[in-house]
């Protein structure tokens, strides 16, 4: 038996958004894993990356995943690199039913144009930087769930389409 859904899938894809609605929907605690981070470490997101650097805030990850993966009832939001470690996606989804939000090129850079949090995009293209990063990424948000759903559609129908999905298992 499965006891959380996990949010997996590119930034801008609305998996905080759309985690927090599902949570209160089921009644069901809302985790987010970069903020779970950001309080563990006193630090963003960003600044992590900047002062450890990238490697050390994968390994962040995985502790989580692990911590995570042994509670119960919890709609958990994922960092959009989480599942890039096998590893992390195998721990999360041994206790979680994985829901990948599948989002565009398109909408990705309207939803972040003017977000500065994410030190991925934070290139001088940032257009090429999201095309490039998805299209190495895609194989993987596919491989690590159980089912997809149109993230490019507004976040209100995301939500429905996953508790339709919950209503069928
Ligand atoms: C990242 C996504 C971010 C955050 C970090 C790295 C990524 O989370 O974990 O900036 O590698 O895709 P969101 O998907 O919540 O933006």
């Amino acid at each position: 038996m499965k006891n959380n859904i996990v949010l997996i899938g590119f930034m801008g894809s609305g998996k905080s958004t759309v985690g927090k609605q599902l949570s209160k929907l089921l009644g069901y605690t809302f985790v987010d894993t970069d903020l779970y981070i950001e309080q563990k470490e006193n630090m963003t997101v960003s600044e992590i990356f900047a002062k450890h650097g990238e490697a050390y805030f994968r390994t962040l990850e995985t502790e989580v995943a692990e911590v995570l993966s042994h509670k119960e009832r919890l709609v958990i939001a994922t960092g959009g690199g989480m599942i890039l470690n096998k590893k992390n996606a195998q721990t999360l989804r041994s206790n979680a039913l994985s829901v990948w939000l599948k989002v565009s090129p398109e909408t990705v850079l309207e939803r972040l144009k003017n977000d500065t949090s994410r030190p991925l995009l934070n290139h001088p293209n940032k257009t090429k930087a999201i095309e490039e990063l998805l299209l190495q990424r895609n194989a993987m948000y596919n491989a690590a769930c159980d089912v997809n759903v149109n993230a490019d559609d507004t976040l209100e129908n995301v939500t429905q389409s996953i508790l339709s999905i919950c209503g069928k298992m």
